[in-house]
């Protein structure tokens, strides 16, 4: 029998997760006259951070195209799951060609683009993972949905802050090229723009600086915050 006390609490609980599935379940199940401990059935995003022995939280590289974002972001993925953290890079290799492939570069489409991006990255979250995300993001309207989406304790703002002439320089996809000639609309830093973040945790600046500099700045500035720590007050 569940107290409306407690299903008051439950409700706050699976609201809190975002799991209503959850609530009316067990709520169904009761209205059955199944007898059981609730909490039994609930396994928290604290029960999944304990058994992968670290905090998740989600880590939002923002930056040009070519700055390096997804450079670093798969240095730090190796050097994470080196010392044993669970980690998941998404970039738009794997976002734009899948869950994304239907959007384009107008203002709309990045908003829906970055807006997907953050409630997979929140399910993420829920699980445990280290979810790091290297996307343009381009303007802090942008970067403050995301934020907003995955809560402002589990976002870590990082801006790879390199000059546009390094990046047009490399162009290591040719889009530079392409967008000067004019092949390319809307291409961000050419004739889109891209606004320095106003809330970065933190800046890296790769333009004197190797991939491994770079990398493990951030290494040991993430480090510290998905650290594990038993009976930490949550
Ligand atoms: S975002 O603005 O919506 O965050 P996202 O990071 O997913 O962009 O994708 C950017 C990547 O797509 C760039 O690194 C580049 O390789 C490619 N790209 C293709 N067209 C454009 C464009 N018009 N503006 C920016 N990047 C583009």
């Amino acid at each position: 029998m569940i107290f409306q006390s407690q299903k008051i609490n439950l409700y706050q609980s699976c609201r809190f997760i975002n799991h209503f599935d959850i609530y009316l379940h067990l709520l169904m199940k009761e209205e059955n006259n199944n007898i059981y401990s609730v909490f039994d059935e609930l396994l928290q995003r604290h029960d999944k951070e304990k058994l992968l022995n670290q905090k998740s939280k989600v880590i939002w590289m923002s930056g040009l195209s070519g700055s390096g974002k997804t450079t670093i972001a798969k240095y730090l993925e190796r050097q994470l799951h080196d010392k044993g953290f669970l980690t998941q890079v998404l970039d738009g290799d794997n976002v734009r060609t899948g869950i994304n492939n239907n959007l384009g570069f107008s203002e709309a489409d990045r908003t829906e683009n970055i807006r997907r991006i953050a409630e997979v990255s929140k399910l993420f979250l829920n699980c445990g993972i280290i979810t790091i995300n290297s996307f343009v993001s381009p303007t802090n309207e942008i970067r403050n949905q995301a934020r907003n989406i995955i809560g402002e304790e589990n976002f870590i703002e990082v801006f790879i802050d390199t000059p546009i002439e390094i990046c047009e320089n490399r162009d290591v996809k040719g889009l530079y090229a392409k967008a000067r000639k004019g092949e390319i609309k809307n291409f961000t830093g050419i004739d889109a723009p891209f606004e320095v973040p106003d809330k970065a945790n933190i800046v890296i600046k790769t333009a004197d600086q190797t991939i491994e500099e770079s990398g493990e700045i951030l290494l040991k500035y993430i480090l510290e915050k998905i650290t594990y720590i038993e009976n930490e007050q949550l």
